[in-house]
């Protein structure tokens, strides 16, 4: 099959490079010439596992294409995917600006039957607006409008592509379904058929989901501190039914990221739109900013005063497998350490390039490697659970900073081992490990008061 895809961010060019690894002829489009240049010249501008391997061997073959022509691309394809960004608006509703500047792009362009697929997460009944959209600047284009959601994950976006746990296709017409049906053929998964509006409620639905799970965990988690449980064995208690599920239940410093936050603003900002507030959410997301402000009133209790405390921060992007910072809680956490005036020495296995970019980078040093960043440091603060900071040698941490102090945000490490370790340690929900007792030299683990 021909297919376009329109916005080679994230989404767009990891989904062109799988559509071309099972065989599609793709010609990605982007508006960003620098970045059609950069991915011309086999340059990836995002870190993500797989994705530069199946994006050589796919331009290799002349599968895989790009260009800034928006008409060339339209021309090209049978089936052309929109995967713009849709970023907020300040009141959290969703701006599709630019989605609908490529329906008016698109509708000139279409010079025989296309179908326009919708990618990007937007909210339900745009599929409605971009079929108006190309209808009046084109109202003789033959067309149909397609809502495809995506559900990949940053980290394991081509995993997740190539392996989906389901293929959501939302169409009102049997023409525009057979050939997103022939897209799919070769990915083996289950397809969901369902018309336009409920594709585009799912993707919200479903990230506000796993946002709701995530923020359901972590006020466990608070009642854990209080009460001295763990919240590891609650989560696996009630994880292990089956209706409940262990995914998505990992206690921390709360979800952070170019999607979750966003997504349910924009969830909320639609069903108050609709005329059916969704109050739930409003929860959700107290309870994940109420997680990061009680993880810094912990560590402010342990040091006394933050000013001029020397603090290491491990981690900085979203989460571990990838380069991206945007929406970072690591990056929210850096930030507000410097307001309190701490001197922070931050380290990431990925994310520095994109870090240095942030106005707190001015604020904060970052350094070369976890050792480095511990040097002389009051405490060590665990903000990104990637999994090499969990075999770095922890004698030489202790040897290197002023004080033992760990604060895990991302219940990374063993509070056991930690302990024998003789590190004062605190995570999430979990015993804290006071101090190693002088006569017995066995750590003295205490609830929170
Ligand atoms: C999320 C969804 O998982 C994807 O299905 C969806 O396609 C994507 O958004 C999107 O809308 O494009 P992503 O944002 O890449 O994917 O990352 P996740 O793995 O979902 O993690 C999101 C945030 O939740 C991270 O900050 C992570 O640290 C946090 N999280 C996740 C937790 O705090 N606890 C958990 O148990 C799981």
């Amino acid at each position: 099959m021909k297919i376009a895809i329109i916005g080679s961010g994230y989404v767009g060019l990891t989904t062109g490079a799988c559509f071309a690894e099972v065989g599609h002829d793709v010609l990605c489009v982007d508006n960003d010439e620098a970045k059609v240049a950069s991915l011309r010249a086999g340059k990836i501008p995002i870190y993500e596992p797989g994705l530069e391997e199946v994006v050589a061997k796919n331009v290799e073959a002349g599968r895989l294409r790009f260009t800034n022509d928006t008409p060339e691309g339209v021309s090209f394809a049978d089936v052309i995917f929109i995967a713009v960004p849709t970023p907020p608006q300040p009141d959290g509703s969703v701006d599709l600006r630019f989605i609908e500047r490529v329906a008016r792009e698109i509708a000139p362009a279409i010079d025989s039957y296309k179908v326009v697929v919708d990618k990007s997460t937007v909210p339900v009944k745009t599929g409605e607006k971009v079929a108006e959209t190309i209808r009046r600047y084109a109202p003789e284009a033959d067309f149909d409008v397609v809502s495809n959601p995506e559900f990949l994950r940053e980290g394991c976006a081509v995993e997740d592509l190539m392996k989906p746990d389901r293929i959501v296709i939302g169409a009102n017409s049997d023409r525009a379904m057979a050939l997103m049906q022939k897209i799919y053929e070769p990915f083996v998964a289950p397809v969901l058929v369902t018309d336009i509006n409920s594709a585009e409620l799912i993707k919200h639905a479903a990230n506000s989901f796993l946002a709701l799970k995530i923020s359901y965990i972590n006020a466990v988690s608070a009642i854990c501190e209080a009460s001295g449980a763990d919240v590891e064995k609650v989560a696996e208690g009630i994880g292990t039914d089956k209706r409940i599920g262990r995914a998505f239940l990992n206690a921390g410093l709360g979800y952070g990221g170019s999607c979750f936050p966003k997504d349910i603003a924009a969830f909320i900002a639609i069903s108050d739109d609709l005329g059916t507030p969704f109050d739930l959410l409003k929860e959700v997301q107290r309870i994940n900013a109420d997680q990061l402000d009680r993880f810094i009133k912990n560590i402010r209790d342990a040091l006394w005063v933050l000013q001029d405390k020397r603090i290491a921060v491990w981690g900085l992007a979203f989460k571990p497998n990838t380069d991206d910072v945007r929406s970072s809680v690591a990056i929210h956490l850096v930030e507000k350490l410097v307001e309190e005036g701490a001197n922070v020495r931050a380290y990431d296995p990925k994310a520095m390039d994109k870090a240095r970019q942030l106005p707190v980078a001015e604020k904060i040093t970052l350094v070369d490697s976890p050792l480095e960043a511990v040097e002389e440091a009051d405490a060590l603060v665990i903000a990104t659970e990637w999994p090499e900071f969990a075999s770095v040698n922890f004698k030489a941490v202790k040897e290197s900073m002023l004080a033992p102090l760990v604060f895990d945000g991302r219940n990374l490490l063993d509070t056991k081992t930690m302990a024998k370790l003789g590190f004062q340690y605190r995570s999430i929900g979990r015993p804290i490990i006071q101090a190693v007792s002088a006569e017995t030299q066995a750590p003295v683990a205490a609830t929170a008061g």
